[in-house]
């Protein structure tokens, strides 16, 4: 499934707009107000194994949305065999919800069957892309579609890496045929804790095979910046969103907020706040948002993990 194939799948993946992660904390709001959400993300994990509530909650958002899974435990970076079961169970979620598509990490969860619970940074260079673009295949012969990954948020960069990160995502893509997800804050994150641009970051990087791009609060430490996903967005990261939101074109976009989460219409407002930064781009009465106008309308959750999954098998997002 090359990039440059006459049938791109990726290429005919939908424009979503502005959407917002399906959290267990928000369930009871969404249910009783179906609130104007362009569309839901769903952490894969969350739902895959549970027959209860949770799958009852995404089925009912999935007859009203378009729903999106984005999964934690790929591990799509580990040297351990592609866990298949787990790849049965997300392709039965995503038939079951009609994912619109599904991604995960450019990263190692775990070795040796022992899962971290975080999202590991891998060296970049040929070596590691030869082996996740064989990883990244025999994932979309089995979910029968294309894999959309995500750049990490990153803390430390290995002597053995010899590519940059949009490069390699570039290449990855070219080779694989998968889309990426551009998380702009994470492209913050990892610029400042490596001492690179974020700019150039942005301008490097393959948005043509961007489908989809996350926002998110960090917390800046001084000397290092670690993503939390647990505050507003900072001003840096929209502006950066403004960049990113050009070069591709207008990619689906979705506010993640993971931590002492705040009521649905807060995390809702703060999504709303993106018009604004694409008001370069549209009319004001299509974006609705001149200095905060119009985006009080729609309103959505950003938690992440259900509580009782996370404290068993899945790693904390970044
Ligand atoms: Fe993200």
């Amino acid at each position: 499934m090359p990039a440059d194939s006459t049938c791109d799948p990726v290429a005919e993946l939908p424009r979503l707009g502005l959407g917002l992660g399906l959290r267990n904390v928000h369930f009871d709001h969404i249910l009783a107000t179906w609130p104007e959400v362009d569309w839901f993300e769903a952490i894969s994990e969350n739902f895959m194994d549970s027959g209860g509530r949770p799958r009852d909650v995404i089925r009912r958002v999935a007859e009203r949305y378009p729903v999106v899974l984005h999964g934690v435990s790929l591990s799509i970076g580990s040297t351990d065999p592609l866990d298949f079961d787990y790849l049965r169970k997300l392709k039965a979620l995503a038939a079951e919800v009609q994912a619109a598509w599904v991604s995960d990490h450019l990263c190692w969860t775990g070795v040796l069957g022992l899962n971290s619970h975080d999202l590991l940074p891998l060296p970049l260079n040929e070596e590691t892309l030869r082996h996740v673009a064989g990883r990244v295949r025999q994932v979309q012969d089995v979910l029968e579609r294309p894999l959309i990954l995500e750049n990490p948020s990153t803390y430390l960069t290995f002597n053995h890496s010899t590519l940059a990160e949009p490069d390699f995502l570039r290449q990855l893509a070219c080779d694989t045929g998968c889309g990426l997800l551009l998380d702009v804050n994470n492209v913050y994150v990892t610029c400042f804790n490596a001492a690179l641009d974020p700019v150039a970051y942005v301008e490097s990087f393959p948005c043509e095979r961007v489908v989809q791009m996350h926002l998110a609060g960090h917390q800046h430490c001084g000397t290092h910046i670690i993503d939390t996903h647990d505050r507003p967005v900072l001003p840096e990261v929209w502006e950066l969103y403004r960049l990113a939101w050009k070069r591709t074109g207008g990619a689906s976009t979705l506010l993640e907020w993971d931590g002492n989460i705040p009521s649905f219409e807060v995390c809702h407002r703060e999504l709303l706040k993106a018009k604004r930064y694409m008001a370069d781009h549209f009319a004001p009465a299509e974006s609705g948002a001149e200095d905060g106008a119009g985006e009080e309308s729609i309103s959505n959750p950003v938690d992440f993990l259900l509580p009782e999954v996370m404290a068993s098998t899945v790693p904390e997002e970044r």
